[in-house]
Parts: structure tokens; sequence; C-alpha cells
């Protein structure tokens, strides 16, 4: 891409980015009047992702399909990556792997739990080889990704790691198309966002659609609510994954620290340990929408946004996009 360019098309941004169409594109843009109104809030819709149509949905697809292009670039046949036991990249990651007729082989922190409850149960359905760190220790799993990935060079195998929870390069890349994907979207509904709101595990999520925002020149603020880690380490991590980002695409977006906009106020007692104002949010969602939010990331998100405005620390007033990212399959093993 022209590195010197300031603004890019969605066109040129497209042909920049390959990826392996896995889903039908778009997902559904839903107005939600009735949560807006128990919210106070001006205008709200939701983005589901939770419903892109591959491997039980979520925002993780968007990231693998364009890793996934770039493993197949390679010449993988095993895609070997990690996480937490309810991981849904790792699950998401294990369906791409089937799709394409691959191996897969799940690094998991910890030892291995004595029941298949959610995505540890889908994984396995869907054949990964199942490896655990034995250590509570998150980084193990990358250690121990770099330890599989040997294994298989040492037995012929040709593996492609992909970095815990998918927070690499490509995986942002996907996510700048997903703002390709709502700006057509808006602009064939008529729709003008003032703000996206979104739940921040690794960060690639929110590192895609802050880039893919700046690249358009929209005037769309990001409002990110981490799920996992205090404020300053995601923004390291989020400014981090978006000069890897740039790096392939040939382009330098100029990101400040200020240009973020995370909070984390919101994570509890810990990640994926559910909270009372995340599950009060669910309930809220359900209740109003029909639509069930998930404990671990889009609850806790939730629960932040309606804070934040209730307090008067966001605008009530303009469009706000919800990007509802999934992660429903584990719901029944968090929730009590
Ligand atoms: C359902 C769901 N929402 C949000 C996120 C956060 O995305 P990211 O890790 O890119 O910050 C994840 C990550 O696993 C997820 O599974």
């Amino acid at each position: 891409m022209d590195p010197q360019s300031e603004t890019h098309s969605i066109q040129s941004l497209r042909a920049a980015i390959p990826r392996e169409k896995v889903a039908e594109y778009p997902t559904p843009l839903i107005r939600a009047d009735r949560l807006a109104l128990e919210l106070k809030a001006e205008r709200f819709f939701f983005k589901r992702d939770d419903l892109i149509s591959f491997g039980l949905g979520g925002n993780k697809t968007r990231g693998l399909e364009v890793i996934l292009s770039d493993a197949l670039r390679r010449k993988a046949d095993t895609l070997v990556t990690g996480a937490g036991v309810l991981s849904n990249h790792v699950r998401t990651a294990a369906a791409f792997a089937s799709a394409y007729g691959m191996d897969c082989e799940a690094v998991y922190w910890g030892s291995a739990p004595s029941s298949a409850i959610g995505n540890y149960a889908i994984v396995q359905m869907l054949g990964a080889k199942l490896n655990f760190t034995d250590e509570l220790d998150r980084t193990s799993v990358d250690r121990h990704i770099d330890y599989v990935v040997q294994r298989l060079r040492d037995k012929g195998r040709k593996s492609y790691a992909i970095p815990r929870g998918g927070a690499c390069g490509h995986g942002v890349l996907g996510h700048v198309l997903a703002v390709c994907e709502l700006f057509q979207q808006c602009n064939e509904l008529g729709i003008e966002p003032d703000r996206i709101v979104l739940g921040a595990g690794s960060g690639g999520t929110y590192a895609g659609w802050l880039l893919g925002i700046r690249l358009l020149d929209l005037p769309w603020l990001v409002e990110g609510f981490s799920v996992s880690r205090p404020r300053e380490d995601m923004e390291n991590q989020v400014l981090a994954l978006i000069s890897e980002a740039e790096a392939i695409l040939g382009v330098k977006a100029q990101f400040r620290r200020e240009d973020l906009q995370i909070r984390d106020g919101f994570i509890g007692e810990g990640y994926g340990i559910p909270s009372i104002e995340g599950n009060e949010a669910i309930q809220l969602v359900c209740k109003t929408e029909g639509v069930l939010l998930d404990p671990v990331y889009t609850g806790k998100a939730m629960a932040g946004f309606k804070s934040e405005i209730q307090t008067g620390k966001l605008s009530r007033s303009g469009t706000t996009v919800f990007i509802h990212t999934g992660g429903e399959p584990n719901y029944y093993s968090l929730s009590n």
C-alpha cells in the first residue's frame, strides 16, 4: 500500500488484506431501542459478530481468516495455538484446521480440567490435540507453543504458530476488514456511528478497529473495556499489535497512547471470572432485546458502558455501535 497516503479506500484495504472467507458477511447490524431507553443512550446498535456463520461465531473468525491465508501461503499443515481452556480463539482455530484439512494443536495453561465443558468440549469434538503447560502462568502458553512447533518440526511437519488468543498483525488486519464492512453497511442504512464499543482481551480486536478507522479517516471513537489486564498493559499491547499490522500493510498511521480510549475498571475479580455487574448487564440485554451476551467479554464490556454513561463519563448522546464479539458457547459453563 502507499505509505504516504493518509487515507485509504475500502477497496484498497480489501485488496491489500487477503483472507480465507469462511462466513457470510456483513453480520447483522440491529437497532436496540428498548436497551437504549433503559440505558438512556440516544441510539444504540449491536453489530452481531456473535452470529458469524462459522465455528459457532464470534470475532475470532475475522482474525483467523487473515491468519489462515498467511498459513496456507506458507504451506502449513498444522495450526498451533493456545490460551485458557475456555478460549473462543482456540475453538475457532480448531474449526479452521478441520475445515482446511489441517491438524490443530491446542496449548492450554494449567492442567487438564476434570470435565469437558463449553469451548473445551467443542475443541475436542473438532479433533484438536490437547497440550497442557502445567503452569498457571498464562505466558507459559507462549513457551509451550514454541516447544510444540519444534516437536512437529523434528517430525518433518510444517506448523504455523498463532500467538496466544490470535493476537498478531495478521489477526489485527481481520478487524480492519470489519471496519470496512461496518462503514459500507452504515452508508447503505444511512447510519453515522459516533462511537464503537467493544471488550478487549488480548487487544487484537481493539487494535484492528482503531487502525481501520484511522486508515479510512472516519470520525468514530473506539471505547474499549479491558476484561483481562490493566489499562497501561493493554495500551502497550494494542500499540505493539498496531505496529505489527502496519508493517504487514506497509503503512504508518502514527498512533500515540493518547489516541487510545481503554478503561480497566470492569474486570471484576479477574479474567474469566464472571462479575456481578457483568451478569446484571447480561440480564438487562436479555430482557430488553433477547440478545445473549457472554460473562467473560461482552457482559463486562456492557457493564462498563452502562456504568460510564450513568456516571456521565461517557456521553448519552449520539449513535453507539456495540460489537457483540460472541462467546456464548461458554455461557452455560460459567454462569450459575
Ligand atoms: C467473545 C470474545 N469477545 C472479545 C474478545 C476480545 O478480543 P481480543 O482478544 O482481540 O481483545 C475475545 C477474545 O478471545 C472473545 O473471545
